[in-house]
């Protein structure tokens, strides 16, 4: 790629969830990316031949703008827009700019779903988590994937709100229908300074992956 994401360089369990998108779907699959921030999983899935619908509340995220960086520099970033022109990816991928909780919940569309990192936003603390995980289950077809890296509890603060979920809880939201194929975690870790963090702080983050049983009963 040319361009950078603004997050490009934060943990994530991607690969492993692009892994699970080989085995599961076909190449020209659908794929939605539930706030898509800059492009930073959108531009990958694209160029790796998906086409993605690009789900993201935050108009600084899509169209770019001056951006306060670690060691008090300021910058110009450039949003998802701008990053598919130049990248000549904008055939591939529909950019919905909307709050995904008041969307009309698109119904079986994609091939497979993907979230990072969005959902304990407190700009979504107002509807339950299950709410958030029941519309993106919603998108997916039968035979599809569910794919969600979250933020898990490390503060005292994050007990109190059910956004910073573990696997386990997250696997009690899924019907029987929906086949759990991969859950990972990581222990407390160091994430540099990045935008919106000014300072190094710690994290912890969890995987879920899950396919949705291939029949058509399943709604
Ligand atoms: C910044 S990313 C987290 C970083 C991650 N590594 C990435 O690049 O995708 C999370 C994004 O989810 C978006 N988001 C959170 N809740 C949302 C919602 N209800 N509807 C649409 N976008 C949402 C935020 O605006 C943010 O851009």
């Amino acid at each position: 790629m040319q361009t950078e994401s603004l997050w490009e360089h934060t943990l994530t369990f991607f690969p492993q969830y692009l892994a699970a998108l080989k085995e599961h779907v076909s190449p020209d699959a659908t794929i939605a990316v539930v706030g898509a921030s800059d492009g930073k999983f959108v531009l990958p899935l694209a160029a790796a031949g998906y086409r993605v619908i690009a789900i993201e509340r935050d108009p600084f995220a899509l169209h770019g703008g001056q951006v306060h960086l670690p060691g008090d520099v300021n910058a110009h970033a450039l949003g998802l827009a701008d990053r598919l022109k130049l990248e000549e990816l904008y055939d591939r991928v529909q950019v919905i700019e909307e709050d995904f909780l008041n969307s009309d919940p698109l119904s079986a569309v994609c091939d497979a779903v993907w979230t990072s990192c969005s959902w304990h936003y407190s700009a979504n603390h107002h509807r339950p988590l299950a709410e958030f995980i029941a519309r993106m289950r919603l998108l997916v077809r039968p035979g599809g994937l569910f794919g969600a890296e979250f933020m898990m509890p490390v503060e005292a603060r994050h007990q109190l709100v059910e956004h910073y979920t573990s696997p386990e809880k997250l696997i009690r939201l899924f019907p029987t229908v929906w086949q759990v194929l991969l859950t990972l975690r990581t222990g407390e870790f160091t994430e540099r300074a990045h935008v919106g963090q000014l300072q190094d702080h710690t994290h912890r983050m969890g995987l879920m992956v899950a396919a949705l049983t291939p029949s058509p009963s399943n709604t």
